[in-house]
């Protein structure tokens, strides 16, 4: 069980790499932040490469997981993983709703709480992704439009199914564009979620960490993070640096310890 004030780092290392560079990739990480504490930090590959992550990174600080599961246990559903698949190799996160996805793939808010909720189930953590696009934000909509995000899992499963889940806060915009949402936008919209979800609840959600995601990198991790309201960041592109990657996590770790 984590803390409140314990930060957590997650890389997505969405569609990029291949058997080599995580082989050494991997060893790179593990080697480089074998040494922190204060910080959970968790790796989110492509499927091939969860035999990869648990061969390495197993005895390790570092969790391992996936950027989507399907929304059965088993079956006939030619062409995806399921939940227990992926606990087959020890996976302790999965991504689900990421933009991305939603864009390309169509997923729909209720596949999204399906999934959540079966990721949970299997006993693993789900990092469900919420935002806005530019258009949404610029109309003034963006907290109508992570609500009924939320509301989607909240109407089907209840506000306590976000016990001991993530949720990060991308904005559409701010993913794979050099611009990160501004502290202020950031940690308003971190608090509004959190307090969206305890709002009809008389025992507060426990153990949810709420990460922001979209442009992070080595020059704004260190002010994203010591926000109040974040407890993290869901890292893309400069997850795929080693050296960049490392800088992130020594960034959360140097604002858990204040
Ligand atoms: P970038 O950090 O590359 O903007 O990607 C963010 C993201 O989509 C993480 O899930």
């Amino acid at each position: 069980m984590t803390t409140r004030k314990e930060k957590i780092i997650i890389g997505n290392l969405k569609m990029n790499g291949s058997l080599d560079f995580y082989s050494s990739y991997f060893n790179d990480v593990k080697e480089n932040l074998k040494n922190l504490n204060n910080v959970l930090i968790g790796l989110c590959v492509p499927y091939p490469y969860l035999f990869k992550a648990e061969e390495i990174l197993k005895n390790s600080n570092i969790g391992w997981g996936s950027q989507n599961v399907a929304k059965f246990l088993s079956g006939a559903y030619t062409g995806e993983v399921s939940a227990g698949m992926l606990k087959d190799f020890l996976s302790l996160y999965v991504i689900v709703g990421h933009s991305e996805r939603n864009t390309a793939y169509c997923e729909s808010d209720e596949n999204i709480a399906d999934k959540f909720k079966i990721i949970k189930d299997q006993g693993m953590m789900p990092i469900l992704c919420v935002g806005e696009t530019l258009i949404e934000r610029e109309a003034g909509i963006m907290e109508t439009v992570v609500e009924s995000q939320l509301k989607a899992i909240i109407e089907r499963y209840g506000a306590k199914t976000f016990d001991d889940t993530i949720i990060a806060y991308e904005p559409i915009w701010a993913i794979g564009s050099d611009m990160a949402a501004t502290p202020a936008q950031t940690n308003k919209m971190c608090k509004f979620i959190r307090n969206k979800i305890n709002k009809n609840i008389t025992n507060e959600v426990k153990n949810l960490k709420i990460i922001y995601g979209g442009s992070v990198n080595t020059k704004n991790a260190l002010q994203l993070f010591a926000l109040e309201s974040v407890d993290g960041g869901l890292i893309g592109r400069a997850s795929l640096d080693v050296s960049e990657f490392v800088s992130i996590c020594k960034a959360a770790t140097s604002v858990t310890k204040k």
